[in-house]
């Protein structure tokens, strides 16, 4: 299993460009089943989640092929509406192909994802949504099968609580289903908005996406498209953290400020000096930082994803830092690693209560899930001497080339295979 070594110390300098957003290509992809005509898609990235989402589409019978940096998806036929246990206990995204196949084909199997590192993570709701749109579900060996043999039907469903994957597999089934769908309590998330902007320009008619309420008019066939898709706002915070806890002058391009709005606000507070455009980021720090407490939420509030990068960056900062997390119930493994880098971080239920700043020394290190392991190498950048990080495939599963990225802005970091 490969590693990344770290010197800290370095503080990070230059200009780093993000990929596209992971959160938003994996819906994307699925959404390409909903049509018989190919799909063409920019900027998605090579990654490890995103290589099992195409394994998947083939396993279904839709072809995907990548040229010059576009990735083009025809899903002519579709053979197996099957996600198996296979795929899915690999990444349990792998669920949004569920309200596709149920529109476009009228049943589905697909595995149920299993626990996961950051909580129980169930998908209840994504089944709840389905069945108001008329599908028949049963739960057999570990499989949700879904059948919908006359087709869906518009409803008005309102989500108990905001699922983003929840918002997204409701919406692509909608989209196929007789007459008009209200999707009350809707996930705001930018990356729901990327995939309303490409179920449009198949043929769709939605209004709404990026507020909590979206209504769908069904129509009878959706048409192939071209998209690019948004930057990774989580990509970006984490090289914002990163270049903050370095005391670095770091400018991230090809990202969009708009979506990271609460970060920007609390990094603003720890003292950092912040400038933007409309695609790109610069933060420069010089001196202490401020602590800063943060609770995360549903988009627009601070994004979960970068609660473990906040924290890292915390253990940097003058005073105390109340972090809160309220998205899910098992989100702070990566402070027992923190901790054993030299960090003062006390866990009390859903706080983690950041005391600063520390002397974070060098340490071997293990990432439990993909952000904890984006934490534990901005901690390494700031820590003195030599970090190792094992697992680090938990970090490419969404993360491209993370470790050149860095390296091209200073951090002495190299992967050991
Ligand atoms: C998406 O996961 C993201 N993944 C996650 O990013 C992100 O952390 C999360 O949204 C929250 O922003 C993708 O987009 C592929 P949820 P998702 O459904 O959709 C509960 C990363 O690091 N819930 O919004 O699975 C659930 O347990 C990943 O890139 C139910 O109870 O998250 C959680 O507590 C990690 N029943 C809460 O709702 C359901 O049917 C929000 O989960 C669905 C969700």
């Amino acid at each position: 299993m490969d590693k990344f070594v770290i010197q800290g110390g370095v503080p990070l300098e230059g200009e780093i460009a993000v990929s596209g957003a992971k959160n938003s290509a994996l819906p994307v992809l699925a959404a390409c089943l909903l049509t018989k005509d190919p799909v063409n898609l920019r900027r998605i990235p090579p990654v490890r989640d995103i290589a099992t989402m195409e394994k998947l589409l083939s396993h279904i019978g839709a072809r995907v092929s990548r040229k010059a940096g576009v990735v083009t998806v025809e899903a002519g036929t579709i053979g197996h509406p099957e996600a198996p246990y296979e795929l899915v206990k690999t990444m349990r995204a792998s669920s949004l192909v569920l309200g596709p196949l149920v529109a476009r084909c009228g049943r589905a199997r697909v595995s149920l994802p299993g626990g996961c590192a950051i909580g129980a993570r169930p998908i209840n709701l994504h089944v709840a949504g389905l069945e108001r749109l008329g599908a028949v579900v049963k739960q057999e060996h570990g499989y949700i099968e879904a059948e919908a043999p006359n087709g869906l039907q518009g409803a008005h469903y309102t989500f108990d609580r905001i699922s983003v994957t929840g918002t997204e597999d409701l919406l692509m089934a909608a989209v196929l289903a007789r007459g008009e769908t209200i999707i009350d309590n809707a996930a705001r998330e930018p990356e729901v908005v990327d995939v309303a902007d490409l179920l449009t320009k198949m043929g769709a008619s939605i209004e709404g996406a990026g507020t909590s309420t979206i209504r769908v008019r069904g129509v009878s066939e959706l048409g192939g498209a071209d998209h690019t898709i948004i930057p990774d706002r989580i990509e970006t915070g984490t090289f914002l953290a990163a270049a903050a806890i370095t005391r670095g002058d770091l400018t991230v391009t090809g990202c969009n400020p708009e979506h990271l709005r609460a970060l920007i606000e609390k990094l603003r507070l720890t003292g950092a000096d912040i400038s933007e455009n409309d695609c790109s980021i610069r933060i420069r720090v010089k001196g202490k930082l401020n602590s800063v407490d943060v609770t995360t939420e549903e988009h627009p509030g601070f994004a979960t994803d970068l609660q473990a990068q906040f924290m890292a960056l915390m253990t940097q900062a003058e005073g105390i830092a109340i972090i809160t997390e309220t998205i899910f119930e098992n989100r702070f493994m990566h402070a027992l690693e923190l901790a054993r880098m030299g960090a003062n971080i006390r866990l009390d239920g859903r706080q983690a209560i950041v005391a600063g700043p520390c002397s974070l020394q060098g340490a071997q290190v293990i990432a439990s899930d993909h952000r904890a392991s984006a934490s534990l190498v901005i901690a390494a950048l700031a820590a003195q001497g030599e970090t190792t990080i094992d697992r680090v495939y938990h970090i490419d599963r969404g993360y491209e080339k993370i470790e050149s990225k860095l390296a091209g802005a200073g951090a002495r970091i190299r992967r050991i295979k």
